[in-house]
């Protein structure tokens, strides 16, 4: 059976990953590949569903505080479903899977900002998602300060825009997104084959062109 290629983008919010996603993709797309994106959480019906449980800050005043072992089942409720319903079909049809955001998210936020600690979200992965691993992850890591710059700005243009707050995560304290970012370096250390991290603070453009080399080289020795 032919196997696509499994991508995934890690970071944290206002790290500028969608982005670098969107134009990766329209860059395979233009050389002939075939390919699908996704987000997590969302990305299938059951997915959106709880996405909006997930991230509209109104949840809390709907639900009561999530406890964060449920903020875990739930993301990976969320994930085994986009697993069966989109990226095993993709990836079997020979195709490009991008996906914004998939386990290393649960292990920086769950097991590192929300402290569950990285067992719990591997063994998660293990039961839920077959150990499905990607075969490239594209980590955004500019520093803290410039992520959590961007977020807030973002947050507060849709706070104005639409009145609510699309994101339950980002009203967390700078001590969470420490935690997070830690996770993800320790996560990178222990993984340096599938990721690749790019901590420059540079162009849009710029990271994009590296971004395309380092996919296009892992392309090409996996079909050399
Ligand atoms: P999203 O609006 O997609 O943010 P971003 O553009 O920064 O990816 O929101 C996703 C949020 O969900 C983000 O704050 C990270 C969080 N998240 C987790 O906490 N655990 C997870 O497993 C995933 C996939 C996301």
């Amino acid at each position: 059976m032919p196997r696509g290629y499994f991508i995934t983008f890690e970071g944290l919010d206002g790290s500028g990953k969608t982005t670098q996603l969107r134009r990766l993709a329209t860059t395979l797309e233009a050389e002939g590949h075939g390919v699908v994106t996704l987000r997590q959480p969302g990305g299938t019906a059951l997915g959106d569903r709880i996405r909006s449980v997930l991230l509209d800050s109104k949840s809390e005043a709907a639900l009561g505080p999530i406890a964060p072992a449920a903020e875990m089942a739930l993301m990976f409720a969320d994930r085994a479903q986009s697993i069966a319903e989109v990226i095993l079909p993709a990836l079997s049809d020979g195709k490009i899977v991008l996906c914004d955001r998939y386990t290393d998210s649960s292990e920086a936020y769950q097991g590192g900002g929300r402290e569950l600690g990285s067992e719990r979200i591997l063994a998660m992965h293990a039961a839920t998602c077959d150990n499905l691993q990607p075969d490239l992850t594209l980590l955004l890591l500019p520093p803290l300060e410039s992520s959590l710059h961007r977020a807030r700005r973002r947050n507060s243009r849709h706070i104005q825009q639409h009145g609510t707050d699309e994101n339950r995560f980002e009203r967390e304290g700078r001590l969470f997104y420490e935690r997070i970012y830690k996770k993800y370096e320790e996560i990178a250390l222990r993984e340096p084959h599938r990721i690749v991290p790019i901590r420059d603070e540079a162009p849009i453009e710029e990271i994009e062109d590296c971004i395309r080399k380092i996919v296009s080289t892992r392309l090409a020795n996996r079909t050399s």
